[in-house]
């Protein structure tokens, strides 16, 4: 299938990122949410990202404009009628994803693939909710989106090889690199970095370290770019939980017990960036 038209549903950090990247590859893109604001806020994310590299002279104006002139939006998903591949970015909750999947079958034609851009949910269950399983992937981009080449492409037990090689090769079309990763917890990317942030929480649980010493210790020690427990921050602390938490039942192993501080610190609302205050704290300019 010829895609001129990508959907993306949710316009949240990871989502305006995607309909960004989406629409800087030349491709018509269709962004929705659920509240107007939460469309103004990913519109102003982007342009804020675009004007940032027309600043420095990597993108003219014009190119600029019409970057933003591929990008509509809409708050009813029905609009997601018009769209070629449908990705999903919603938050990472399980119940909202689902319901979102159950929608899209109905709205979008068949041949439409789905993706969903979870970061720790089975794809085969978010397939199981879908009379189109083989047209089912994951689509998993990194944060910060335009910055970070690799998307992980990640196939359910019924995705048919088309399905697979028509996202990777949107992957490239993207500018990003696809790694095929198959559908057990948490996937490769967080399987491997979510234990290591975990750890490092740990470490400033038990006291081992401030939580600036951890971050230079993994940055000037290891040449990590950020530290740990500010990539956490990046992240998401409710994200890193729910990875965490996706791992651990998943696999029952008490490795992955996530660490009762990270979860402390969701309960009381300090969740990363996204909230001004997470292991760190952050001025309003700070917050993207
Ligand atoms: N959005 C868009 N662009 C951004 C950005 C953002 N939020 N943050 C930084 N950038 C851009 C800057 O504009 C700059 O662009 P140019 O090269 O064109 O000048 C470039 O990124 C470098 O930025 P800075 O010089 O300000 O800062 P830096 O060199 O320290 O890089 C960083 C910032 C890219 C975030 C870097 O610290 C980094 O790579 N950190 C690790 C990020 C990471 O590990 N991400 C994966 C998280 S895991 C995940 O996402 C999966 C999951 O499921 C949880």
């Amino acid at each position: 299938m010829d895609i001129k038209t990508f959907g993306v549903v949710g316009a949240g950090q990871m989502g305006n990122g995607i309909a960004q990247v989406a629409a800087m590859s030349g491709l018509e893109v269709i962004m929705s949410d659920i509240k107007t604001e939460f469309i103004q806020r990913g519109l102003e994310n982007i342009k804020k990202n675009l004007r940032r590299s027309v600043d420095k002279a990597k993108m003219t104006d014009q190119e600029m404009d019409a970057v933003l002139k591929r990008i509509k939006t809409t708050v009813d998903i029905k609009e997601m009628s018009a769209a070629d591949f449908v990705i999903e970015a919603a938050t990472e909750h399980e119940s909202i994803k689902f319901q979102i999947f159950k929608d899209l079958d109905q709205i979008c034609a068949h041949p439409v693939i789905l993706a969903t851009n979870t970061s720790s949910i089975p794809i085969g269950r978010i397939a199981a909710q879908t009379k189109r399983p083989e047209k089912i992937i994951g689509m998993h981009f990194m944060n910060p989106v335009p910055v970070m080449k690799l998307v992980e492409v990640i196939r359910g037990l019924a995705t048919s090889d088309d399905t697979f090689k028509t996202t990777r090769d949107l992957v490239v079309k993207f500018g990003k690199t696809p790694a095929q990763a198959n559908d057990y917890p948490g996937f490769i990317v967080n399987r491997i970095l979510m234990p290591m942030i975990n750890e490092a929480v740990f470490c400033l649980y038990h006291g081992v370290g401030t939580r600036e010493d951890i971050d230079t210790v993994m940055t000037l020690g290891a040449n990590h770019p950020m530290g740990p427990l500010a990539l956490a921050d990046l992240i998401g602390l409710d994200t890193c939980l729910a990875i965490m938490d996706t791992l651990s039942h998943g696999f029952k192993d008490s490795k992955y017990r996530p660490c009762p501080l990270l979860r402390k610190y969701v309960e009381a609302g300090r969740l990363g960036r996204k909230t001004g205050q997470g292991f760190y704290k952050y001025r309003a300019t700070d917050l993207s």
